[in-house]
C-alpha cells in the first residue's frame, strides 16, 4: 500500500488523537504529524514529526514532496472563541491552510484530503432542533463563516478538478488526552477537570444552553470512516452533518454529580453565551449514516465515567 498521510495541526485536541489512531492502524512511518508547535512527548517520538506553518504554501508542498504524501488531514484551525477576538488572523489560517491542500490537489500532488467543518456553519436563523443537512446557513461568527465558505470551495473543487476531500461538521468535541484551544464547547471539557480539582465549576454558559457534542473517540471513528469509504459512496463534497449525543451545562453536571455528589456548578456567562445561541441544539445526520455508515457509540453517562476515570490517573 502506497498510503502516506500528513496530519497538519498535529499538536492539537483533535490532531493528537487523530496522529496516535492513524499510526496505530498504519504504521508510525506512514504517518507524518506536522504542526507550527511541538506536541506532547507520545506524539513527538512517535513518528515522524515537522514544524510546518499550514499558511506557508511551499513549506506544505516541500512537506508533501519529501515524504511522497498521499492524504492530507488538515486540522489546523482557529476556532470559534478565540476567532471572535482575531477575525483577520482567524479568516488567514481557515481559509489559507485550506486553499493550500485544495490546490496541491487539484495539481495532482496528492489524492485524498480530510478537512472538518462545523456545527458553527449553521446561524441564528437555522432551525435549532434536528438541523437537517440542507438548510438555511447564516453563520453569525468567523468561525463559522469560514468552516461555511470552505465548505462551497471544498465542493467547488470536487466538481471542478475532481479533488477527493472529504469533510464533516463536528460538534463540540470532548476528550481527555490534550487540552482544546478556543471553542465555545469546550465548557465541557473544563467542567471534568474543575469538578475533580474542585468539586465546582463556573460555567459561561447558562444553564439552558443546549449544545450538539461528541467523544473524541466517536469522532476519530468517524473522521477514520469517511476517509476509509469508497469513494463512489461519498454523495456530499461539501461537509457532512455528524451527531452524537446533545446536553445543555445542567445535564453534564448532573452525569458529574453521579460520581462526585457534592459537586457544583455555577453560571456567569461571558460573550461565548451569544456564540453558542447561534448554533443548533441537535443535528440530523441521516446522510452519513445512509451513505457510509456512520454510527455513533458513546452517551453522555458513558462518557462521564470515561472522562472521570481517565483524568483521576492524570
Ligand atoms: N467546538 C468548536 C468551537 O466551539 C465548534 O466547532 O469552536
Amino acid at each position: 500500500m502506497k498510503k502516506r498521510i500528513l496530519i497538519v495541526g498535529a499538536s492539537g485536541q483533535i490532531g493528537t488523537e487523530l496522529t496516535a489512531f492513524l499510526r496505530n492502524k498504519f504504521g508510525k512511518n506512514k504517518v507524518v504529524a506536522s504542526d507550527i508547535k511541538e506536541g506532547n512527548e507520545d506524539l513527538m517520538k512517535a513518528g515522524p514529526f515537522e514544524i510546518l506553518d499550514a499558511t506557508d504554501c511551499d513549506a506544505v508542498e516541500d512537506i508533501v514532496i519529501r515524504y511522497e504524501i498521499t492524504e492530507v488531514y488538515l486540522m489546523a484551525a482557529m476556532l470559534s472563541a478565540t476567532a471572535e477576538k482575531f477575525p483577520m488572523k482567524a479568516w488567514d489560517l481557515n481559509m489559507n491552510s485550506l486553499f493550500n491542500v485544495l490546490n496541491l490537489a487539484r495539481d495532482k500532488k496528492i489524492d485524498k484530503i480530510f478537512w472538518p467543518s462545523s456545527i458553527a456553519v449553521f446561524g441564528p436563523t437555522t432551525v435549532k432542533t434536528d438541523t437537517p443537512q440542507r438548510t438555511i446557513m447564516e453563520p453569525s461568527t468567523v468561525y463559522g463563516i469560514s468552516k461555511q465558505t470552505g465548505e462551497r470551495w471544498c465542493e467547488y473543487y470536487a466538481n471542478k478538478y475532481g479533488v477527493d476531500v472529504r469533510s464533516i461538521r463536528y460538534p463540540g468535541l470532548i476528550s481527555y488526552k490534550t487540552l482544546p484551544g478556543g471553542g465555545t464547547t469546550d465548557y465541557a471539557i473544563d467542567i471534568y477537570h474543575k469538578a475533580l480539582k474542585h468539586n465546582s465549576y463556573t460555567c459561561f454558559l447558562n444553564a439552558q444552553t443546549t449544545l450538539p457534542m461528541m467523544f473524541m473517540d466517536d469522532a476519530i471513528r468517524a473522521t477514520f470512516g469517511i476517509m476509509e469509504t469508497k469513494k463512489e459512496h461519498i454523495k456530499n463534497r461539501s461537509s457532512y452533518n455528524l451527531a452524537g449525543m446533545s446536553f445543555n451545562p445542567e445535564e453534564i453536571a448532573a452525569s458529574i454529580k453521579k460520581h462526585l455528589p457534592d459537586f457544583k456548578i455555577g453560571y456567569k456567562e461571558d460573550f461565548r453565551q451569544e456564540i453558542a445561541d447561534s448554533w443548533p441544539q441537535s443535528i440530523d445526520d441521516g446522510d452519513a449514516r445512509n451513505d457510509w455508515g456512520w454510527k455513533h457509540l458513546i452517551s453522555l453517562d458513558e462518557m462521564t465515567e470515561i472522562m472521570i476515570t481517565n483524568l483521576r490517573k492524570q
